[in-house]
């Protein structure tokens, strides 16, 4: 049987047939595409059920992670902290861990027999920012290191990570240095552990909170922003690009930047402003020191509002952009215009 007609059969006709022992054989644990000799990086284990731990409960991207990856057939178990959810997540097919990422030992037995764990780190409570006594960057920093304890006590050997943009560098990103933080403890792993960082940009729902200065000044305003490029994206292309990676080979450490669109912000404005009937809506720059005052007003940690303000200013000339331009994702295909709308629906609740 020679190599072509096992590509005939296999794409022409879409049947699954095994060629054991020949010298093309077709290897059954990866399916659609060819695997034979030493090409197994262009496969996909698309039809090997695995069993997979998803932290980050039903949030924007495990949400949408956890349903393709059922639907894909595949084992998951997603970890949330809160008992209540567990009937949202089985409702969708999968099981729930209940349990904290503070808490490693509940970490470590979730973790154990998965095939594949995809790891991000969150504060709980959504004032986290607020919150006086919270040094955030310690906190995250602190979730990363039991991600690894967990991760070596038990026996995972493939994670999936989410970073961001801005964690190849700790200087002058401000929050963002929390990440780079978290890569480093993750890439003291040993070596038979392979991890994939995700880097995603800046998400389209941090634009939520433009709504109260729309609303007010008919303006948004930054301390970064006007004809340069932003990159933004989707959380629902963040989860299609991670259940893409779960599926493929796994080897050593690596980074994938991940966008779906890039616009300047003075155009981002132009395009929520038609989408809520206010075209002439502005993106106004102001200086750091009055993005700084603005968030003490409103009662933001000191620390943690001064570290917001350096990461927004890192975005200015680029700055925190200069690894992403030379690793440039292809971008997925939720743009800003699709998530306008969204927009749209939240400005008018
Ligand atoms: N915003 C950005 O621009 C940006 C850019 C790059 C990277 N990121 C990363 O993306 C992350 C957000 O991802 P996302 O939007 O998918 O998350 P998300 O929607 O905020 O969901 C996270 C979920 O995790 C659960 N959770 C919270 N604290 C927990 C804890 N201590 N232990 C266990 N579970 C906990 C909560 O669900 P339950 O209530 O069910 O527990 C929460 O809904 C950020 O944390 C950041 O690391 C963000």
């Amino acid at each position: 049987m020679g190599f072509s007609a096992i590509f005939i059969t296999k794409f022409s006709l879409g049947l699954v047939v095994t060629f054991a022992n020949t010298e093309f054989a077709y290897n059954n644990l990866r399916f659609g595409y060819t695997c034979f000799l030493n090409a197994t990086d262009f496969c996909i284990a698309k039809n090997k059920k695995m069993k997979i731990t998803i932290t980050g409960s039903l949030g924007n991207i495990s949400k949408p992670l956890t349903k393709d990856l059922v639907q894909k057939g595949h084992e998951v178990t997603v970890i949330s902290s809160k008992a209540e959810r567990a009937k949202d997540i089985e409702a969708i097919g999968a099981k729930a861990a209940i349990g904290t990422m503070e808490n490693t030992d509940f970490l470590a037995a979730t973790f154990k027999d998965a095939d594949v764990v995809y790891a991000m780190e969150t504060l709980g409570n959504p004032r986290a920012f607020f919150d006086h006594d919270l040094d955030v960057t310690a906190a995250i920093t602190e979730i990363g290191k039991n991600y690894k304890q967990a991760i070596e006590q038990s026996g995972a050997k493939k994670v999936i990570h989410l970073s961001s943009i801005g964690a190849h560098t700790n200087k002058g990103n401000g929050l963002l240095a929390f990440h780079y933080n978290v890569e480093n403890i993750l890439n003291e792993l040993p070596g038979d552990v392979s991890v994939k960082f995700m880097r995603p940009v800046g998400f389209y729902y941090n634009m939520f909170a433009f709504i109260p200065t729309i609303k007010s000044h008919n303006a948004i305003f930054s301390n970064y922003g006007g004809d340069e490029i932003e990159p933004w994206v989707s959380p629902i292309d963040i989860a299609s690009v991670i259940s893409e990676e779960i599926e493929k080979p796994f080897h050593g450490r690596s980074i994938r930047y991940i966008a779906s669109d890039e616009l300047s912000t003075n155009e981002v404005a132009e395009i929520l402003g038609n989408a809520i009937g206010k075209p002439d809506l502005k993106w106004i720059v102001i200086p750091d020191e009055q993005l700084l005052n603005n968030l003490l007003s409103a009662g933001m940690n000191p620390q943690t509002a001064k570290l917001f303000v350096e990461m927004n200013a890192s975005r200015r000339g680029s700055v925190l952009y200069e690894d992403y331009f030379q690793h440039k994702p292809i971008l997925g295909k939720t743009k800003v215009k699709d998530f306008a709308k969204e927009f749209a629906v939240m400005y008018n609740q």
